[in-house]
């Protein structure tokens, strides 16, 4: 490309890392906020780093200078240089005073990236990370750079709150009706953790004792209004505070912890030094406008922000390369909080099916890249589910290889060694080293290969020598700019069922390796031999999912079945099935393909038969695991496993089976959901409780999808509303995918009883744009000119237009009109929110995966939007998904 626009998005590479020229001890920043603008005075101690430099380089986005100071003297024009990303300023002495003030418009803030005001809560806030701190003032904006910061903010007393990081040190009146607070933030950080709030919230105030008995000061600021619908966090944050504990002795360090909830937010949340900043879908519940999702969620986000206080904070990362070192360390850390506090099996379900669902296509996809990149344009577009979620699996993995106490130890050093520095993801394995003594050299691929490994198991049993051989074989493929893979060190959790479905005693080198083992693989073709193996047996592989790769082995239907009811691994149970449906609807794809007549297979229905007629009736049975044993696999995923997608098959394949299992036990279902069904029980956030309610939801989506229950889904809605969303949510979900009066009455009285529920209007836009009528795609651009709907507002943008990429026939009918609709919506977002209009741009990009017919109109659009101009954000995503491969 010769584009103009090539030349202005210019990448930025890790080997190209520099420590900084100059480090920044002390930062005194006062933010007086008017109606109109901001005035930020910023008094940097600045410092040379080793070698003394002559022009210090700050970094500066959108400010208007007023002012710039040197040891208390006025620099002149020609002593500094100011361009639209940076200011220089020219031999300056190796320790130095710099006051810089600076003049912005945070009401002028749409992308909602620095200093903004957010409309719909009328509050003031920041958002600094990645590299929001330069549009607030100038300053080293690096992670590597690490001060201390004093803040002092005045404003307007209609904004009661005035919040920054760290300690409360002052605080009183000013004239012309304003007042001001200073805070103080003892522990050094980078200006990406800074953090500033002006509103005017109502409070919920907690406390918490650590082990080490010092009392915290827990707060969580909301809407005027809204403060019992923060109970659920305040009780998840002192879950996690309490789970740190035990689990990683890792105790909070100040007085003071709060929590802010805001409406209009880029992101789920955020973790600045003693003050998160929330959207506030991640904290709001009451039962009748949150679901048990919504509950979980809140759960794991209060967690995974709370978490990063150590793993994040404390130890925080040298560049942005290095995000993993703490996403990936704190995801990690979050789903083992959700597993030991809600359920090991079913919480571990949702997160490969969302690594399944977004990490491998991205991994398979044009934006393929390590777990550490190695270069990028907009470092936005790497807070992404391989950073994410790949991450945590890889120090998963590492747990499992290490054992949990040597893990743990190594934990115990990363944080003791590292308190206080910026470091990377190779000091982190290093320590993994130290403490294990085990050599990670090739361990290390996981964060410098993209692309996800296969592997393919065959085996082979012997009954003269009673032994049975598994053969390993490893590939991982291409992916952009890695050609050629080497084998990695992959962990697969395993064990051996006997015909009764008993585990078999492992031996392995004549050494008794107890009932489950964990088998390194590090070549690219690998034998384990098993020793006194009495009679053939059926493996169950990748336990837990102990590693994120594709496994396959040629089970026979059969086998399938026998591991699905057998298998003391909970997870693979649930596998076992998932692989078993998965056949049989890609069977179901290519009859519809050849235009055969559609057929259920017997050992299918059987399945749902032992489910629905045994497992259920157990007086021990997990409703809640139960539920996700009878969900099948969804389209997404489904299109994951074919060469070129087949939207529409896939669609009708799934839509055929599920009505297919409702008529065959619309009785059970019909029980089951009797049985479960309570309408007096108040809501509460119980396991017991989500389990009921989950079952018989699913029980009941099954039966809506047959015309004589729909009535009954209109009963559970109209007596669930204004009551308990979670039941309210699925009926209403089934009742939106039906051509029937009762889905206009049921929207409309969803709406009429919500519309000042921002987030509950938000479930009501991303309802309708999950539906896939005929006329969908009409609807939703209807919403799109809604007054409900805004495009400046994150969290309605997510809903709807989100909800409309992830729903294949609608997004990608034939005709092209949803292309164009999502690629003229990013084309108006992006000139609003960068951000935002990246992550929409996402479903555009995967355009090589379709037939084609559909690969042309998708390309064209991208091409289009290619040739406006564009953020470096959409720029760079767009431009890589074109790329030649
Ligand atoms: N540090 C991030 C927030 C963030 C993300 C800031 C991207 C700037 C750019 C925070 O800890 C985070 O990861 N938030 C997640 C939620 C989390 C539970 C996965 C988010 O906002 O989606
Ligand atoms: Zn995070």
């Amino acid at each position: 490309m010769s584009d103009m626009s090539t030349i202005a998005h210019q990448p930025i590479y890790l080997k190209n890392y520099r420590a900084p020229h100059y480090l920044i001890d002390d930062i005194n920043l006062s933010v007086d906020l008017f109606d109109d603008f901001a005035m930020v005075r910023s008094s940097l101690r600045v410092r040379a780093n080793k070698h003394h430099e002559t022009d210090l380089i700050l970094n500066g986005e959108g400010l208007e200078l007023i002012s710039i100071h040197l040891e208390g003297r006025e620099l002149t024009s020609n002593e500094y240089e100011v361009t639209d990303q940076l200011l220089i300023v020219r031999h300056v002495p190796a320790n130095f005073q710099l006051d810089i003030v600076t003049k912005i418009y945070p009401k002028k803030n749409t992308a909602l990236s620095g200093l903004y005001y957010a409309n719909t809560s009328g509050t003031y806030c920041t958002q600094c990370e990645a590299e929001g701190f330069r549009h607030i003032t100038y300053y080293l904006d690096h992670p590597d750079v690490l001060a201390k910061f004093t803040t002092t903010i005045t404003a307007d007393k209609k904004y009661p709150h005035l919040l920054s990081n760290g300690n409360l040190t002052a605080s009183g009146e000013l004239p012309n009706n304003r007042h001001f607070a200073t805070w103080e933030d003892p522990f050094k950080k980078p200006c990406y953790l800074f953090a500033l709030v002006a509103g005017d919230f109502d409070l919920i105030e907690s406390q918490f004792t650590t082990q080490s008995n010092h009392e915290v000061a827990l707060r969580i600021y909301v809407e005027k209004g809204l403060a019992d619908q923060a109970t659920h966090a305040m009780d998840s944050l002192k879950r996690a505070m309490r789970w740190d504990e035990g689990t990683f002795g890792r105790e909070y360090d100040l007085d003071i912890y709060m929590i802010v909830a805001i409406g209009d937010f880029n992101m789920g949340a955020m973790e600045n030094k003693g003050l998160n900043i929330f959207n506030t879908k991640y904290v709001l519940a009451k039962p009748e406008t949150a679901t048990d999702d919504d509950y979980i969620n809140i759960l794991s986000v209060i967690g995974h922000e709370y978490f990063h206080n150590w793993s994040g904070n404390r130890v925080t990362c040298r560049d942005w390369f290095q995000l993993s070192l703490k996403e990936g360390l704190t995801i990690f850390r979050d789903q083992s909080f959700t597993e030991d506090e809600l359920s090991h099996a079913v919480m571990r379900i949702h997160d490969v099916r969302a690594l399944r669902e977004t990490q491998f296509p991205e991994d398979a996809g044009p934006l393929a890249h390590p777990v550490r990149p190695d270069a990028y344009i907009e470092i936005n577009n790497f807070y992404t589910a391989t950073v994410y979620n790949k991450g945590a699996e890889v120090l998963r993995m590492l747990q499992t290889i290490l054992g949990k106490t040597t893990f743990r130890k190594g934990m115990d050093l990363y944080f003791s060694r590292h308190d206080g520095h910026a470091v990377t993801i190779e000091d982190f394995v290093k320590i993994m080293e130290d403490v294990s003594g085990l050599n990670l050299a090739q361990f290390r691929l996981w964060y410098t290969q993209a692309g996800t490994p296969r592997v393919e198991v065959t085996d082979h049993y012997d009954d003269i020598t009673e032994t049975y051989t598994l053969h390993f074989t490893q590939t991982c493929p291409p992916t952009p700019h890695q050609a050629h893979k080497k084998p990695m060190t992959i962990p697969i959790k395993m064990g051996l069922l006997d015909q009764s479905g008993q585990a078999m005693p492992l031996v392995l080198h004549q050494k008794m390796q107890g009932l489950e083992h964990t088998l390194l693989l590090t070549e690219e073709k690998q034998e384990v031999v098993f020793q006194h193996v009495t009679t053939k047996p059926t493996p169950s592989l990748l336990r837990h999912f102990s590693a994120p790769i594709i496994l396959h082995y040629p089970y026979t239907d059969e086998a399938l079945r026998f591991l699905f009811q057998h298998d003391l691994d909970a997870f693979n149970r649930w596998e076992c099935g998932q692989q078993y449906s998965m056949r049989q609807l890609l069977q179901l794809t290519q009859s519809i393909e050849k235009g055969n007549a559609l057929q259920m297979n017997e050992g299918w229905l059987a399945i749902y038969a032992d489910l629905l007629m045994r497992e259920a009736k157990e007086a021990t049975v997990d409703l809640f695991f139960l539920s996700e044993m009878l969900a099948l696999p969804s389209e997404k995923y489904i299109g994951e496993q074919m060469q070129t997608i087949a939207v529409d098959n896939i669609h009708a394949a799934r839509v055929f089976a599920r009505l297919e299992i409702a008529k065959k036990f619309a009785d059970v279902f019909y029980q089951h959901y009797q049985a479960n069904h309570t309408h007096t029980e108040k809501y509460k956030f119980d396991m017991k409780l989500i389990g009921q309610r989950q079952f018989k939801n699913s029980c009941l989506a099954y039966l809506m999808l047959l015309p004589n229950y729909a009535e009954l889904g209109m009963t559970q809605f109209k007596a669930a509303l204004k009551h308990n969303m979670t039941d309210t949510q699925v009926a209403l979900a089934g009742l939106n995918q039906l051509d029937s009066p009762l889905r206009e009455e049921a929207l409309r009285a969803f709406y009429e009883t919500y519309r000042h529920d921002a987030l509950v209007v938000d479930k009501w836009l991303a309802i309708q744009a999950s539906c896939y009528l005929p006329n969908a795609l009409s609807q939703i651009k209807a919403l799109y000119k809604h007054p409900a709907f805004d495009i400046k507002n994150p969290n309605k943008v997510y809903a709807l237009i989100g909800a409309f990429g992830r729903n294949p026939t609608v997004f990608h009918q034939k005709n092209g009109e949803g292309y164009l609709f999502l690629a003229d919506v990013v084309r108006e977002l992006d000139q609003l929110n960068p951000q935002i209009a990246a992550r929409m741009v996402n479903p555009l990009t995967q355009w090589r995966r379709y037939d084609a017919a559909r690969q042309a109109l998708m390309r064209e659009r991208l091409e289009a939007l290619l040739h406006t101009s564009l953020s470096s954000d959409v720029f760079e995503l767009v431009s890589k998904s074109l790329e030649e491969k």
